[in-house]
């Protein structure tokens, strides 16, 4: 497999910020203008403030495309939900390395169901929280705002840890593992975010907007990114 490094990056629309009263047009309008995932943050209203979703609405929005799911576990003890989000039929579950007392055994757990294991840690945890767990993952993603809110502005320090984490896969083997970010990418983000070793990234309010279309807003990231890597 060749490394993510050099493959086309794939987005991932939020549907955090999508008009949840129509759901299925705005997924459908992602699926159709070249949306590579659909991400859902799943909040609990303990791990982060807000409270969003749970796997029922994996299960609807399974129903309404055929895009593979990425559901984000912004909840304590994701032990407890993963069951529920494989059975509705999502493709990755991206857990928090604050999250759980067993990172490492709930990932293989994770990957024996062929479902696609994803880390990802707060802004304000060091990268050595996950190396352990790094050559297990399909995934490690940076989060480049805190969690729990959409349309907040991009951690610049977040460029060194998208580093660090490709450094990271790659010394463990894993070029074939992504590098997610999640947070703050738009047109004005996305080269730098690119560049500095990303190849998997999720985009809501730049996506999911009042100021132009799904599909405007989605030609808009891929023409911001480095001519290789549009696909
Ligand atoms: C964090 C969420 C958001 C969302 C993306 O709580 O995970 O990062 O996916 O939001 P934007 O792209 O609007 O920053």
């Amino acid at each position: 497999m060749t490394s993510s490094k050099s493959r086309p990056v794939q987005i991932a629309p939020s549907i955090l910020s999508a008009d949840w009263t129509r759901l299925d047009e705005q997924i459908s309008d992602a699926e159709q203008a070249g949306a590579d995932w659909i991400t859902l943050d799943v909040m609990d209203g303990n791990f982060v403030p807000p409270i969003t979703f749970g796997a029922q609405m994996a299960a609807a929005v399974r129903s309404l495309t055929e895009l593979p799911i990425e559901a984000h576990l912004m909840v304590e003890h994701p032990e407890d939900h993963i069951e529920d989000f494989i059975n509705a039929g999502v493709n990755c579950l991206t857990i928090h390395i604050e999250s759980t007392r067993h990172p490492h055994r709930l990932l293989q757990q994770i990957s024996e169901r062929s479902v696609e294991a994803g880390i990802t840690l707060n802004p304000g945890t060091p990268l050595s929280e996950i190396e352990a767990v790094a050559p297990i993952c399909d995934r490690i993603q940076i989060m480049s705002v805190n969690p729990g809110w959409g349309g907040q502005q991009f951690i610049p320090q977040s460029l060194s840890r998208i580093r660090q984490a490709r450094t990271m896969l790659d010394a463990c083997g894993r070029e074939d593992a992504d590098v997610a970010v999640d947070g703050g990418v738009n047109e004005s983000t996305i080269a730098s975010i690119v560049e500095a070793g990303a190849n998997w990234l999720v985009a809501g309010s730049a996506v999911y907007n009042k100021r132009e279309s799904v599909a405007d807003a989605l030609a808009r990231l891929r023409r911001a990114l480095p001519d290789a890597r549009r696909g």
